[in-house]
């Protein structure tokens, strides 16, 4: 038995495989460059409807066009012949926030304006702004503490969404799904109450003249992602001090008349005690003469 032996080329079959070959590869590379390439990773980054369509890869000698549609609507163009990979939709999105859109990003060579073959544009993820754009940080706009009362007010933050012209804010649209919780503690400890609210205000209840420090955070909770902004930046209440500053301008101008009194009496003991040693000299010659 002969093991079979495999087909042998030709010295002169191989050299012209090898540049074919080697002709094949060239062709791929200098087609890469000229050929726009599918775009991948569509993100929709959204934040108080603030909304932005993000992709990859950075093209080069291509060019990148964005189109936009509602359930409802036709297909809409919006970014054309980017260099870049992101298309901000704020303004599309904004006319209805409760519509779910979706974006595709088409890719093209520069002068291009014909048809598009699938292979060169990729369908984002659906989005829905009203459930799916992120709570910004809230902001905490005034706090007072009066006596056993602590009250907290925050910032209504507006949106990039119209109604009428006017510019709507978070409470505007959300209503009552709009929650926040405050989580509070006594400056002294750090065992943290936590409250809750569907207005932009705070009326907790607190001990007198103690300092309590707090941050806030926005709250759908009807919501399946994105339910929590992240926490406000923490303040705290300056009570003691307050009541220490609020002493010292009612007992400050006291002190201040004790001290001058104090040096008055000093001042006129020392004149009384230099016009007595003065009467003494005048009287001692006498004495000895
Ligand atoms: C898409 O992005 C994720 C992270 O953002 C990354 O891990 C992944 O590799 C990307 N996909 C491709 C095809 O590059
Ligand atoms: C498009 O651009 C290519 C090179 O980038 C050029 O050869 C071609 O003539 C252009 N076509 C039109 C219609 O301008
Ligand atoms: C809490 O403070 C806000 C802003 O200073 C004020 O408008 C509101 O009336 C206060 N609420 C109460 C109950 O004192
Ligand atoms: C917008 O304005 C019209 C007329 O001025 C009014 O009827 C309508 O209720 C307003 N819509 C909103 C959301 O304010």
């Amino acid at each position: 038995m002969t093991t079979p032996a495999w087909p042998r080329l030709p010295r002169l079959e191989t050299a012209v495989a090898r540049t074919l070959l080697l002709g094949w590869v060239l062709a791929r590379v200098a087609d890469a460059e000229g050929t726009p390439v599918r775009a991948y990773n569509l993100t929709w980054k959204s934040t108080n409807f603030k909304t932005i369509l993000e992709w990859e890869p950075k093209p080069i000698d291509y060019v990148y066009t964005v189109q936009i549609s509602s359930a409802l609507g036709d297909w809409k163009s919006v970014c054309f012949s980017l260099t870049v990979t992101e298309c901000d939709l704020t303004s599309e999105i904004a006319q209805d926030v409760r519509q779910t859109y979706l974006a595709k990003v088409l890719s093209l060579l520069p002068n291009n304006t014909g048809f598009v073959e699938d292979a060169h544009y990729r369908n984002s993820p659906e989005f829905t702004p009203y459930l799916e754009t992120k709570l910004g940080q809230p902001k905490i706009e005034s706090f007072k503490q009066v006596g056993t009362k602590l009250n907290v007010t925050i910032h209504d933050t507006q949106t990039s969404v119209r109604s009428n012209g006017t510019f709507l804010s978070l409470r505007d649209i959300f209503g009552k799904n709009l929650n926040y919780i405050l989580y509070y503690w006594k400056a002294s400890t750090t065992g943290k109450k936590t409250a809750m609210t569907n207005t932009n205000e705070f009326l907790i209840d607190v001990e007198k003249g103690q300092d309590y420090c707090f941050l806030v955070q926005a709250v759908i909770p009807s919501r399946k992602v994105n339910k929590k902004s992240p926490e406000s930046i923490t303040v705290c209440t300056r009570q003691e001090k307050g009541v220490f500053r609020e002493m010292l301008f009612i007992v400050g101008p006291v002190i201040l008349v004790i001290i001058i009194v104090i040096i008055l009496s000093l001042f006129l003991h020392k004149c009384r005690k230099a016009k007595a040693r003065q009467s003494g000299k005048e009287n001692s010659p006498l004495n000895i003469v």
